[in-house]
């Protein structure tokens, strides 16, 4: 009989850190307000999702928190300092984003592209490059290093050399995630990452989510599709409107009346079995509609 080996103590329980925070956001276009008063909190760990119609605010809410907008009211923080209103900089504190609207430099490789999301992580300047020195030759390397891991992450490597723009379009939001890892973020935020994709690549998209989350990057996540979201996400905020409806467990959220009768139409049931999103809800929830270009900016 063999001896059982002590188990140790089961570590404390530490709170989660929290992440991101942000109080009292509002963001106003003249008349219009299209985020008012929303707050927001992810913490280390955790997928946390925004759902709601079209036109309720979401990506606004997304350019407030990543320095595209500044918004008429309220503040967001990472990490307990208040983010700029500058999105290099917040990319260089640690929050990285994709854009609901694919923003690739269509013309680069595929490789040339996450380089370019590199490029706030190395500290070699003008003159180093211009020079191309030993500190510069050095450091290229490690970013070529470092984004040929995140193509193998992202399942991309085998095309390295290929133009963004020839691309299927799911690779081409595959390849805006491995971008915006490169800044090595401790949050991503996702605006729509599914959108345009089949059922297969909206899976391996889920995995892939969960692999940033295990490798200790927060993540923001918008969707339309509530499988995904419901599958993914350990918490889900509603805003309608502009304004937060409802925040909780995905179980609480999918069975609010006033989610259901503001944004998912029919009751969600929790039919686990059901392949496809409600038909008849006044939303199209498949995430392939969602194409205005209401982003803002040209980061
Ligand atoms: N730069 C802008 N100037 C004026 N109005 C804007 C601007 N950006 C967004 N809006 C308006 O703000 C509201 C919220 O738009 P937003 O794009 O944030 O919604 P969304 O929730 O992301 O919608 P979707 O699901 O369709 O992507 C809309 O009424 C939109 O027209
Ligand atoms: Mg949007």
């Amino acid at each position: 009989m063999t001896t059982a080996t002590p188990t140790p103590p089961a570590a404390e329980a530490q709170p989660a850190a929290t992440v991101l925070s942000a109080t009292g956001v509002t963001m106003r276009f003249g008349g219009l307000t299209a985020v008012q008063n929303v707050d927001l909190t992810v913490n280390s760990g955790e997928i946390v999702g925004l759902i709601g119609p079209n036109g309720a605010g979401k990506t606004t809410f997304f350019n407030c928190l990543t320095g595209l907008y500044t918004p008429t009211e309220g503040t967001v923080s990472y990490k307990d300092k208040v983010l700029p209103h500058k999105s290099h900089l917040v990319t260089q504190a640690g929050v990285a984003r994709t854009f609901q609207n694919i923003r690739l430099f269509a013309n680069m490789t595929v490789l040339e592209n996450v380089l370019v999301g590199r490029h706030t992580r190395t500290k070699e300047g003008l003159l180093s490059a211009l020079l191309r020195g030993p500190g510069f030759r050095r450091a290229e390397n490690q970013s070529e290093q470092r984004a040929m891991e995140l193509l193998e992450f992202t399942g991309l490597a085998a095309k390295r050399d290929h133009l963004a723009r020839n691309l299927p379009y799911g690779e081409q939001r595959k390849l805006e995630i491995a971008r915006a890892l490169a800044s090595d973020p401790g949050l991503l935020l996702l605006d729509e990452p599914t959108a345009g994709m089949n059922p297969q690549e909206t899976r391996a998209t889920q995995d892939l989510v969960f692999a940033i989350r295990d490798q200790g990057t927060a993540v923001l996540v918008i969707e339309h599709d509530m499988r995904f979201i419901f599958n993914l996400c350990d918490r889900v905020a509603v805003l309608v409107q502009g304004r937060k409806l409802v925040e909780g467990t995905p179980d609480v959220v999918q069975s609010d009346e006033r989610v259901v009768a503001a944004y998912l139409g029919t009751p969600y049931e929790g039919d686990t079995s059901a392949e496809t999103a409600p038909e008849d809800g006044p939303e199209d929830t498949t995430g392939t509609t969602s194409t205005k270009d209401t982003e803002g900016g040209t980061a």
